[in-house]
Order: C-alpha cells, then sequence, then structure tokens
C-alpha cells in the first residue's frame, strides 16, 4: 500500500493491486479515515434509529441478522479525493492527502436494506434525508465531532443500500467499519459511514462538518477553513472518471506490442459508454474494449493494445458515459481549495527502450 499517513490512517493500493482483480482483495482496498479506527466489541455494539420515525429502534448485529433478509452487493467504493495528486500539481492543497487512482476498489457487500430497517421504523413524511452517524472522533473537523454525513431518503431507499457487516464473505475488517457500516453505492466514499451506531432520519441534511463543510466542492477563490454556510457544491453521486491500472506511470517497457488496461466508473445510476485512449495528445484516440460490470454499482475494467513508439510517450485515457458527458481535458479548470473531483483526462508516461 502507498501510505499517506499513518494517524489517521490513510493509504490506498499501487496499481498493480488493482489491476487484474475485479473485486479487491480485502487487504488490498483503500483505506480513508478521518481519525482514530475505534475498537468496538460486536457483541457489546448497538445501532439507534430514530428522528422523523414512528417507531424508534435500538439493534443489535443478532436483530440485524434475524429480523431483516440479508443481501449482497458487489459495488466500487470511491473516495472523493480519488485523484487529487493531479489537482495538487495545478496549485498546492495543504493540508489534504495527495490521493492517486487507488482511492478505488471494489467489494462484495453483505449485510440488511437500510430501506428495510427504516420500513421497520416508520418513516414520516417530512424524513427527507437519513443521517448516519458514528463515534470516531476527528480533529480535522471544526470543532472536533464524531464523524457523519447524510444521504436523501429517496437514495437511502434504494436497493442497494446496506447496512453492511461483512466484505468479501468474511466479517467487515474493523478499519472498513466493522462491525457495521453505511454502503452507499454510486455516491462518494464519504456518505458510506463506517463504524455506524446512529440513523436518524431528518428534514435537512445533516450539520455534521463532513456534510455541510467538507466534502463540497468550493470555488477556488474560497479560503477551505472558513467557507461560508453552504458554499460550494455538496458531493453525492461520483463523477464520472477512468485512470490506467496497467502499465504504472513511469514504466519502462520494450517497444512495440503493450497490453493497457484500466477502470472507469460513471456514478450513481449512469453507466460507462465508451473508454478513448490517445498516445498523440487527444488529437486522434482508439476505443478500448470495456468489461461488463459485475453489478450497476460497480468500476468496469477497459482493455487494449497499443503499438509504444521507442522513447518517452506519454499515454492519455478518457470515459464518456451514458449521458454522452466526458472527461475534460484538463486539471486547471477543475481545481477546488480541497481537491475533490479531479476527473480530467488520466495520463501516463512510459518508457521504452
Ligand atoms: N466513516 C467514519 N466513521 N469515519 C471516516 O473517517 N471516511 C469516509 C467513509 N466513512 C470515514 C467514514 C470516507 S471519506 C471514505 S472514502 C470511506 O469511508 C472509505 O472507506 P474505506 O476506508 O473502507 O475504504
Amino acid at each position: 500500500m502507498v501510505v499517506h499517513e499513518r494517524e489517521p490512517f490513510n493509504a490506498e493500493p499501487p496499481r498493480a493491486a488493482l489491476a487484474g482483480r475485479r473485486r479487491t482483495p480485502v487487504d488490498a482496498f483503500y483505506s480513508r479515515n478521518h481519525g482514530p479506527i475505534p475498537d468496538i466489541e460486536p457483541a457489546a455494539w448497538r445501532l439507534r434509529v430514530d428522528g422523523l420515525v414512528t417507531r424508534a429502534l435500538e439493534l443489535s448485529l443478532k436483530d440485524l441478522r434475524g429480523q431483516f433478509e440479508t443481501v449482497e452487493v458487489q459495488a466500487t467504493l470511491q473516495c472523493a479525493g480519488n485523484r487529487r495528486a493531479g489537482l495538487v500539481a495545478v496549485r498546492d492543497i495543504p493540508g489534504e492527502d495527495p490521493w492517486g487512482p487507488g482511492a478505488t476498489s471494489t467489494a462484495c457487500w453483505s449485510g440488511v436494506r437500510l430501506a428495510d430497517v427504516l420500513d421497520a421504523a416508520g418513516l414520516r413524511p417530512q424524513a427527507a434525508h437519513i443521517a448516519f452517524e458514528a463515534p470516531d472522533v476527528s480533529r480535522l473537523a471544526d470543532p472536533p465531532q464524531p464523524y457523519g454525513s447524510s444521504i436523501p431518503t429517496a437514495k437511502a431507499l434504494g436497493p442497494e443500500v446496506l447496512l453492511a457487516w461483512a466484505m468479501n464473505g468474511g466479517p467487515l475488517p474493523r478499519v472498513h467499519g466493522g462491525p457495521l457500516r453505511a454502503l452507499v453505492p454510486g455516491w462518494i466514499g464519504a456518505r458510506s459511514v463506517k463504524w455506524l451506531t446512529h440513523v436518524t432520519a431528518r428534514a435537512q441534511p445533516s450539520g455534521n462538518y463532513f456534510q455541510a463543510v467538507a466534502y463540497r466542492v468550493l470555488p477556488a477563490e474560497a479560503d477551505p477553513r472558513q467557507p461560508g454556510p453552504a458554499d460550494g457544491i455538496s458531493l453525492g453521486p461520483i463523477t464520472l472518471n477512468c485512470d490506467f491500472l496497467y502499465p504504472d506511470d513511469g514504466a519502462h517497457l520494450p517497444p512495440g506490442e503493450t497490453g493497457i488496461t484500466g477502470y472507469a466508473l460513471a456514478g450513481d445510476d449512469r453507466t460507462v459508454a465508451r473508454v478513448d485512449v490517445s498516445l498523440d495528445g487527444g488529437r486522434s484516440w482508439r476505443q478500448a474494449a470495456l468489461d461488463r460490470p459485475d453489478s450497476p454499482w460497480t468500476w468496469q475494467h477497459w482493455r487494449t493494445t497499443l503499438v509504444l513508439p521507442v522513447g518517452d510517450t506519454e499515454v492519455i485515457a478518457r470515459a464518456w458515459d451514458c449521458t454522452g458527458a466526458v472527461m475534460p481535458e484538463s486539471p486547471v479548470h477543475l481545481w477546488n481549495p480541497k481537491g475533490y473531483a479531479n476527473n480530467s483526462w488520466a495520463r501516463i508516461r512510459v518508457l521504452c527502450r
């Protein structure tokens, strides 16, 4: 893993650990934390469900397993800071880690549908948002506070949104939110709250720092330490994006035919329609072959074979989605003070001799 920080622990797999695997092994799955990782005794853990509901609930893991249908969802998680390094290259982003393309990983998650639990609690008509809270206190928040976020009820009721206790067939590891996390496929990873202890139905989005202040695309001139209330764009659905998985940036290769692979992800209920690859700075493009996704909520791997010339070559990739939207060429116009949602063309340099 490429470790960006030890405390809080933030690490991403190198491209080679993601390449050729549609599902990411647990030990290669990226890890994004804003505070210390809590140590929760699963038998003592409880989930409280309250707010704008007709029956507040308190549920143990046994209750969740016994009272609701267990389901599996294959889903890719992607952090909003994925590929931030490309924005940092435009202008420094103090206090934020320079994530590469590895803040993106895919697993098979098991748990219960959030919709079923909310149905048991009985949502009141005013419940427009579902908020999540966890016990990990982040000193990055101002003032320091436990991590939390929210999603609109319309998304929360989707059958893909889980309260998950297992990952790739094993118990959910502590670092990934064990004993229980929210899983919000298609939305930025920040909404998939780990170590979940509290679900609240609300009329308004969560006021938690990580919903109301962070994870917003601020205007370039804004001061990220003092954003105005509700400044910027609150991130929800993942932005259309792609990157390379093989070869790595800076690879030394023999010239000639080379297999090139990568991943693409459209976000929420959109699909990737096409991935193009260019060897001449974007003047001409070749379409890559696109794998079918394992579920509507996973990345799609893509592949092509290129004839690489002798010397130093830049290889570029861009994805299109089913709405006809395409990744923009340059990160310059995407730069934002917290460094989120860089979906400019993916670029690697390879040296062939
Ligand atoms: N949940 C809690 N409680 N604390 C956190 O710091 N980080 C969020 C989200 N859930 C976070 C959290 C962010 S920004 C991301 S991208 C995902 O968890 C990362 O999940 P992972 O570490 O399992 O990959």
